[in-house]
């Protein structure tokens, strides 16, 4: 992974992702951060990434497309993000709307120095 914000308009989409990632609201008042911005997080016995940091950055973003076994299904991005969107309470977006890709590459330049390594297995 090595994603370089040069281009004015790649710094200003990766400033609105991280301002996604903080953004609370929904009925919980949730915000991305609220579950993946501290080590050692779980919900049940799911462990959640901390998407801030390196590590939590690559092991996230190197390992889609991926083939979901719950969901019988290869699943992009997009899903994956769908899917916190809905956990959070958020309206669902749009088909490659500008949110995602904000947030994608909020995560894609997060995880610099990682090796892609999909597609991918997830629960
Ligand atoms: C209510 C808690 C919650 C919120 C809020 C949430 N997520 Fe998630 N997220 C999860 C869970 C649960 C998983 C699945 C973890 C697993 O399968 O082990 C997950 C998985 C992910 C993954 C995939 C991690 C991997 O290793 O494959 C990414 C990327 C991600 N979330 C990004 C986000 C982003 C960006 C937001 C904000 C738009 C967000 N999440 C909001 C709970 C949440």
């Amino acid at each position: 992974m090595n994603v370089e914000l040069n281009h004015p308009e790649e710094k200003r989409v990766y400033a609105l992702g991280q301002k996604m990632f903080f953004y609370r609201g929904g009925a919980y008042d949730f915000a991305c951060a609220t579950c993946h911005a501290v080590d050692g997080q779980r919900i049940r016995l799911q462990e959640l990434p901390n998407l801030l940091t390196k590590q939590g950055a690559q092991a996230a973003y190197t390992t889609w497309p991926a083939y979901r076994v719950s969901q019988g299904e290869v699943r992009s991005m997009q899903h994956r993000l769908y899917d916190c969107l809905r956990q959070q309470r958020f309206p669902e977006p749009a088909y490659g709307s500008d949110v995602i890709t904000a947030l994608s590459l909020f995560l894609a330049r997060n995880a610099n120095g990682g090796t892609y390594d999909g597609p991918a297995m997830k629960r």
